[in-house]
């Protein structure tokens, strides 16, 4: 009897969750994947679904604030205008604002409609399960050419071994003056024999021998100044898996200059400050073998080291220490190299450029058409060989942007007469032809 009832409750509970549940879901009548987009566009530079950021983890923020009896209008007005609803003295909106160390958010008046905010709303409060990612393609190494190095050389050593033991026997020979013994004397005569009966082959073998180290020699010095690879000890462990991939932090927050010059440039401690204020500790699902949790939090706290902050009193003591980066790339001072050419004018033909030669290795933002998907590194690599030959090759195989809105104009005139040059049926109008490898456009 008492499970009957039991089982009667549990079912009207059921019924009546189930019914809330899909009313809800009819408020939410927003764009999900729109709103993601803006969310990416606009707020993950300090918000994150799951965990607290620069500002506080937003999923599900639309039912969290309604059990406290905050209704959605609020949330269209906070994110329209933070500051001017705290003028307004709204008791939450300058209770959170003091909780978060006064940090201000964004306003987007002008920036998102009403529509855009819901859209933004339905994608926080219902985010669409990721899926599965796409395997990542294995990156090709010099390994292979290392190893023809290393065979020519160990081929040499043994020449010069057995060279070294002959002579090493005629010597001691000489000097001690004792006649040769019969084993000695068949083995050296043999060895010369050999020389004197098989000239052809002796040619061909040593021929063969002098080639495999030649090829290494060259394969050694084309090595030179090719740093491929090359990943320096950073003064801090700064993960790009972590920021970039995990957290999925847009790559031209921290490195704002490649959108308008010529350097993309290290981020300053304060930006990392802009976050890292709140983020002490790493709570992170992420871990690298052999790293900890304990460990990245340590590195975070050299942050406040260097900047000289106090964590417990939440100030800056006045005291720094400057901050020294290793430079990984660092083109020789005759190149010339523009960020902003290749991130802003080259974006679209590049990415598609890359898209169409990995089809199954595509990549969402133009970085990493020539960093390499550095979101998956745990430490920051040369991913290519940032050789003349490497720019090159880009510029005679991608086709440029016609269209491109950045110099639209100038392409318009420049249209006909590459036409004309190149004949009609020539359509691929690649790079080279505006000039990409002309000497004075890459060097002083
Ligand atoms: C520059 C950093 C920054 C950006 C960009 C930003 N926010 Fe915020 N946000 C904050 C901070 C910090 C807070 C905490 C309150 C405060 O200090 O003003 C906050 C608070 C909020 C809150 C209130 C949460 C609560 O519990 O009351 C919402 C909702 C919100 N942000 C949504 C958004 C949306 C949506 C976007 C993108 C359109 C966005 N934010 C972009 C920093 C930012
Ligand atoms: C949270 C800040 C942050 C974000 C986001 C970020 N980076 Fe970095 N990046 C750094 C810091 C700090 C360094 C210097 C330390 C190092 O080399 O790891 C760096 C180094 C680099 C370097 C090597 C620079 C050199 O020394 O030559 C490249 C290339 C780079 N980042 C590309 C990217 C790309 C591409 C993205 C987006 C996918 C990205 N970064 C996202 C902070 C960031
Ligand atoms: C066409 C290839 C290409 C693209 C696309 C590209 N980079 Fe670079 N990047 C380079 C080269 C080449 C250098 C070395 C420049 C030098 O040493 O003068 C470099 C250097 C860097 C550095 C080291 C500091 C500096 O500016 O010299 C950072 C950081 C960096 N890139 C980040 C980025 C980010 C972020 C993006 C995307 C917004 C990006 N790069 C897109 C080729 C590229
Ligand atoms: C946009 C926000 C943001 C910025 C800017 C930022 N970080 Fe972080 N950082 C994070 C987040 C999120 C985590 C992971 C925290 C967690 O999961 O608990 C993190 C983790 C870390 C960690 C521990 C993991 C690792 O990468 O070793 C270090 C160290 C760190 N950050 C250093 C820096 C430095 C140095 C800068 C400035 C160059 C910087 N961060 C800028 C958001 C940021
Ligand atoms: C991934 C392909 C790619 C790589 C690698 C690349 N570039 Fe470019 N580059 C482009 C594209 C595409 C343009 C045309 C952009 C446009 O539409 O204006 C361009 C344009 C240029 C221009 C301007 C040419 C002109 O006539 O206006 C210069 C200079 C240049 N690149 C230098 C370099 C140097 C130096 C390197 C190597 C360090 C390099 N690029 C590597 C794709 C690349
Ligand atoms: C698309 C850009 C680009 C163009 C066009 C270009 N170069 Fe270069 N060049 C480079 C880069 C980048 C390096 C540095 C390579 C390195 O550091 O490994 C370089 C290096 C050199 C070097 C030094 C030797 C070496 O290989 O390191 C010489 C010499 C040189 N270039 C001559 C020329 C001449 C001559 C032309 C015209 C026919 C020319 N370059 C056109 C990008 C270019």
């Amino acid at each position: 009897m008492k499970s009957i009832i039991m089982n009667k409750i549990l079912a009207v509970c059921m019924l009546a969750l189930f019914t809330s549940v899909s009313v809800f879901a009819q408020e939410t009548d927003g764009n999900v994947k729109n709103g993601e987009k803006l969310f990416k566009d606009n707020c993950t530079a300090c918000h994150a679904l799951d965990r607290k950021l620069t500002g506080p983890a937003l999923k599900g923020i639309v039912t969290s604030l309604a059990a406290e009896g905050i209704d959605k209008e609020w949330l269209h007005k906070w994110i329209t205008n933070n500051e001017a609803l705290r003028k307004s003295g709204d008791k939450r909106a300058n209770q959170i604002f003091e909780e978060y160390n006064q940090t201000a958010m964004d306003i987007f008046e002008g920036r998102l409609s009403d529509q855009d905010i819901d859209d933004i709303l339905a994608y926080v409060e219902n985010p669409p399960v990721p899926e599965e990612a796409a395997p990542v393609a294995v990156q090709k190494d010099d390994s292979g050419n290392l190893s023809y190095i290393l065979l020519s050389f160990i081929s040499i050593g043994i020449v010069l071994i057995i060279i070294l033991v002959n002579i090493n026997r005629l010597v001691k020979l000489k000097t001690t003056g004792a006649d040769l013994t019969e084993l000695q004397a068949t083995r050296i005569k043999t060895l010369s024999q050999f020389y004197e009966r098989n000239r052809k082959l002796s040619y061909f073998i040593i021929s063969i021998i002098l080639a495999l180290s030649l090829y290494g020699f060259w394969g050694w010095l084309m090595g030179i100044g090719v740093d491929k690879g090359y990943a320096p000890d950073q003064p801090i462990y700064f993960s790009h898996k972590i920021h970039a991939g995990e957290n999925n932090i847009d790559c031209q927050l921290c490195h704002s200059g490649a959108k308008y010059g010529k350097v993309s440039e290290i981020p300053s401690l304060s930006v990392c400050m802009n976050c890292h204020r709140n983020i002490s500790e790493y709570t992170g699902k992420y871990v690298e073998p052999g790293k900890s949790k304990e460990f990245y939090t340590q590195e975070i706290k050299k942050i406040y080291d260097y900047i000289g902050w106090d964590e417990e009193k939440q100030a800056y003591t006045g005291i720094q220490k400057p901050i020294k980066w290793e430079r990984i790339h660092n083109m020789p001072d005759f190149v010339y190299f523009n960020h902003s050419q290749h991130v802003v004018a080259g974006e679209r033909a590049i990415m598609a450029d890359y898209n169409k030669k990995n089809p199954n290795n595509q990549i969402d933002v133009v970085c990493k058409a020539c960093h390499g998907p550095i979101d998956t590194k745990d430490v920051a690599k040369m991913a290519n060989d940032f050789t003349m030959g490497w720019c090159v090759e880009c510029h005679r195989t991608t086709e440029i942007d016609l269209d491109n809105g950045y110099n639209a104009a100038y392409f318009n005139q420049l249209h006909e007469k590459l036409k004309k040059e190149y004949g009609e049926d020539k359509s691929k109008i690649t790079v080279d032809a505006i000039g990409g490898l002309e000497c004075g456009k890459c060097h002083y």
